[in-house]
């Protein structure tokens, strides 16, 4: 009997400690996070973006965070000008840091890549921009049509791409992804910049050496 209650106790133990280590403790760190000035809260438009971005998959092939340059070479391939921090994801709900870099991480993608024009494009049929691409097209998110009405946004495909006769018109959730695209620019001071300790380290001062 007196084995039972220990072995409860145990448990019960257990489960406290994992509660407060995991669940408890990171809430209370994170909870006090502001977000910094420069980062925007998302417009409704962006919000139902970044809807898509979930439910067509995106983040199966790309993540959204720049990892430190003393272990990757993710700033000097381009993907940021900083690690990113805890608070650039304060308006994430969920947040969708990704696991896969099937293609290139997209947390700064609307500095790198501003035109809308190609990022619609690259949408409709990723290679009509980049013959090797191995991302999917996702015509669904745009209607073909005999020919344009008024008020429709006729979307130019380049040959061989274009269908064979009628225009491409751009939809409002082709419209929505592609804000919720633009808006990924974390490029802004980060509030406790992670590479000035780094820099500081004389081992870790030349990023160029870092692995990818
Ligand atoms: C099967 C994997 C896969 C999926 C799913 C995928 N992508 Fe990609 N993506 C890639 C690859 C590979 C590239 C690099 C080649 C290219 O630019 O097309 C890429 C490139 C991109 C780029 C250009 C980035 C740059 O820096 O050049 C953007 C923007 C992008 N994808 C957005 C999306 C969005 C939005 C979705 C979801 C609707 C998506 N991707 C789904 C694999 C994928």
């Amino acid at each position: 009997m007196t084995r039972l209650l220990v072995l409860i106790m145990g448990a019960m133990a257990t489960v406290i400690f994992a509660l407060v280590i995991l669940v408890i403790l990171p809430k209370s760190m994170l909870s006090s996070m502001q977000a910094p000035p420069e980062l925007k809260e998302p417009t409704a438009q962006q919000l139902a973006g970044r809807q898509l971005y979930i439910s067509n998959g995106c983040i199966y092939c790309h993540t959204q965070q720049v990892r430190d340059p003393s272990f990757t070479a993710d700033i000097s391939k381009g993907l940021g000008t900083r690690p990113s921090v805890p608070e650039d994801y304060v308006h994430d709900n969920p947040h969708l840091l990704g696991t896969m870099r099937t293609g290139p991480d997209l947390f700064n993608v609307g500095s790198r890549l501003p035109d809308r024009n190609w990022q619609l494009l690259h949408l409709y049929q990723p290679r009509a921009l980049v013959p090797w691409s191995i991302m999917p097209a996702f015509p669904f998110l745009f209607r073909h049509k005999a020919e344009a009405e008024p008020g429709d946004k006729v979307l130019d495909v380049p040959k061989p791409h274009a269908p064979a006769d009628g225009v491409v018109v751009v939809t409002e959730e082709a419209e929505a992804l592609v804000a919720y695209l633009l808006s990924l620019k974390h490029d802004y001071p980060a509030p406790n910049d992670p590479l000035k300790p780094a820099n500081d380290n004389p081992e870790n001062d030349n990023p160029e050496e870092a692995q990818p």
